[in-house]
């Protein structure tokens, strides 16, 4: 069966693009299937760096065609924006990019709308990007579509009755200025030449390519954390980047999915607000954010970090059904004298049995830890996992066991060679 999911585990960042950048060597078509430009896949090639937002990260392997599913929330202009960079870069995204006809647009008042309801109601610390607005209106069901760039009347039509109802809110709710429709309406027409030539029915072509036994790579963005139904809501995104997210988000049969790869990093990191149990806010967490470049590749925003917390894992293994557990950033802990994993939480003196997803229980937990030696010295020469110093491989099992998940693969550097399979 030839659909791989491969999907963030944790609360986003957990390395993702440098996994799908390495698999995609081996498959025909990478499809992402949720979130907007708000994702940041870092992909690391020779001495070069590329951050994704909206493109898959197939897109480096020329063999690869790549899809953005219904799923996602596109804005045409970070797509446009990013789609030159990567021309300017020698990376041909003409021919290659498929465009779902039903993935839904992020307009600009979808963006002010998500800043001013950061300063004004709950502070979720989103990236700003219209997100979750966009993501409101497709499910209010007046959204606009890709598909709708493609007819200059009915995105007039669509955007004045939109904007109308925008200004209301504006205007009476936030006290702002009324947005100039006949603007965005001109500027938005002129997307129909440029983005024509992508958009098609992905999820037929992707079940054309199923019936040939073509390998298709679904990328998640996000993590399983920032679920908007199995994550700590209201401290999550708008989508679903959990593994059933692929086939709502792409149009394709869970039958279709051979293999579940879940990422997660060796430590914990999270950006915005909401709950995060094994959070560091001392000179370890500050450790942590330094060795690790712990900075928001969309925003720049340090990103908090803490300790692996197995308890979280283990329930997004179960929600996904994890089957493979991708470690990243081992190579980050490399001086540590020990480190931890979180292998329980306490509350009220009671041990939990699950994971707690309402933000009450999860500000009172304590982490309850198990300490680990440190393997006190650099990983960058070990190819295989017997090269790798006990305490590092004591530290990886002991963390896929409490994870519940069986241990795949281990990053230790952000190239593509510096990554060691396990034996299966
Ligand atoms: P939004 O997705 O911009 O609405 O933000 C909602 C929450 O998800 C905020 O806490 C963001 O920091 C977080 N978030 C969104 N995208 C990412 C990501 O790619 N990595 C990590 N966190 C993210």
């Amino acid at each position: 069966m030839p659909v791989q999911i491969i999907l963030g585990a944790q609360w986003g960042d957990e390395g993702k693009g440098k996994v799908v950048d390495m698999l995609a060597q081996h498959a025909d078509i990478v499809a992402r299937y949720q979130g907007g430009a708000n994702a940041g896949h870092t992909v690391c090639i020779g001495e070069k760096q590329y951050v994704l937002h909206l493109l898959p990260s197939g897109m480096f392997h020329e063999q690869c065609t790549c899809v953005i599913g219904n799923g996602v929330v596109i804005d045409p202009n970070a797509l446009m924006d990013e789609i030159a960079q990567l021309e300017a870069a020698g990376i041909t995204v003409h021919g290659r990019l498929l465009i779902s006809h039903n993935a839904h647009l992020i307009m600009p008042y979808h963006k002010q709308l998500d800043v001013i309801r950061e300063q004004t109601g709950t502070r979720i610390g989103t990236t700003g990007r219209g997100i979750g607005p966009a993501y409101i209106d497709k499910f209010m069901r007046v959204g606009i579509r890709i598909v709708d760039l493609l007819d200059r009347d009915t995105l007039a039509r669509k955007l004045k009755q939109n904007i109308e109802e925008k200004n209301q809110i504006l205007t009476k709710v936030y006290g702002e200025t009324r947005i100039d429709v006949d603007a965005i309406i001109s500027e938005y027409q002129e997307f129909d030449k440029q983005i024509d030539e992508y958009i098609t029915d992905t999820s037929f072509y992707l079940h054309q390519a199923l019936r040939q036994g073509k390998r298709i790579i679904a990328e998640g963005a996000q993590g399983a954390l920032l679920d908007v139904d199995h994550g700590t809501y209201p401290f999550v995104t708008s989508s679903n980047p959990t593994s059933g997210g692929a086939c709502t988000g792409l149009g394709i049969p869970p039958t279709s999915v051979s293999e579940v790869i879940g990422v997660a990093k060796a430590y914990c990191t999270r950006v915005g607000e909401g709950p995060f149990p094994t959070e560091l806010d001392d000179a370890t967490g500050e450790r942590l954010r330094t060795v690790g470049h712990e900075f928001g590749a969309t925003t720049g925003r340090p990103r908090r970090c803490g300790w692996y917390d197995a308890v979280a894992m283990q329930y997004s293994s179960h929600v996904n059904g994890i089957q493979k557990l991708v470690i990243t950033k081992l190579d980050v802990l490399n001086e540590f004298e020990t480190v931890r994993i979180c292998i329980g939480y306490e509350f009220h003196g009671k041990r939990l049995r699950s994971f707690p997803t309402d933000v009450a229980t999860l500000d009172h937990i304590t982490p309850v830890y198990e300490e680990f030696e440190g393997w006190k010295r650099s990983l960058a020469g070990a190819t295989t996992y017997e090269e790798l110093p006990l305490q590092a491989r004591t530290y990886l099992e002991a963390l896929a066991r409490h994870t519940d998940a069986p241990l795949w693969l281990a990053s230790v550097g952000p190239r593509r060679d510096q990554s060691i399979v396990l034996p299966s």
